[in-house]
């Protein structure tokens, strides 16, 4: 059954003052969710390689990936992270997250259906993720939100880590672009 919360729930691009809390977030999230999918090593190395404060505080100057955040009251309860994809009009949804205490609410689609307009508007037709082929109950919540499973890619990362994942897609309807 669905939770119900009744606090104002605000989703907000991120902005430099929010890099270091979001960093712990995401932390938070990936020590709790990715035991059993990947190893923690492997978890210690993604967080490294992708979620350095500096590193998406340059994106977010530079605008090489957008960022928005989910906030439940006064907490940040989660984030996402996209950006232009490899083929034209495409957008890649590279980070999506929504902290366990938050899940079930509604707040991932919520983050969802407002990148999903947010691209639209932008110009682009389309979107796409990746996601670890054992991580079952986010690919059920993608698949609820209309995406399907298009292709399946086995990712070198470096280091010995390799990122065993399908490719989920989804048409965004017309654009402008
Ligand atoms: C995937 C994630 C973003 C979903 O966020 P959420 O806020 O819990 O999801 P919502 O409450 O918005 O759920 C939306 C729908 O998906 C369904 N759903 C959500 N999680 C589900 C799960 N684990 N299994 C099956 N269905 C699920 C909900 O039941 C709901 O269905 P409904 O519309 O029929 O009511 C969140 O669980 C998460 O951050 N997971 C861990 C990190 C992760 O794997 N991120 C994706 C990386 S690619």
């Amino acid at each position: 059954m669905k939770r119900r919360c009744k606090q104002t729930v605000r989703v907000s691009p991120v902005a430099e003052r929010d890099v270091e809390r979001l960093a712990g977030l995401a932390r938070e999230i990936w020590y709790l969710h990715y035991p059993g999918i990947i190893t923690v090593r492997q978890i210690d190395y993604m967080l490294a390689q992708r979620y350095q404060p500096a590193v998406i505080a340059s994106q977010i100057k530079t605008n090489g990936a957008w960022w928005d955040k989910i906030d439940v009251g006064s907490q940040l309860a989660g984030f996402a992270g996209y950006e232009p994809g490899f083929e034209a009009r495409s957008v890649k949804l590279d980070k999506l997250y929504v902290h366990p205490r938050a899940q079930g609410y509604g707040f991932g689609r919520v983050l969802l259906t407002h990148v999903e307009a947010r691209s639209r508007e932008r110009g682009y037709s389309k979107l796409y993720l990746q996601v670890n082929k054992g991580n079952a109950g986010s690919i059920a919540f993608y698949q609820l939100a209309g995406f399907e499973i298009t292709d399946k890619v086995n990712v070198d990362i470096g280091h010995g880590y390799f990122m065993d994942d399908f490719v989920m897609s989804k048409q965004l309807g017309d654009s402008t672009r």
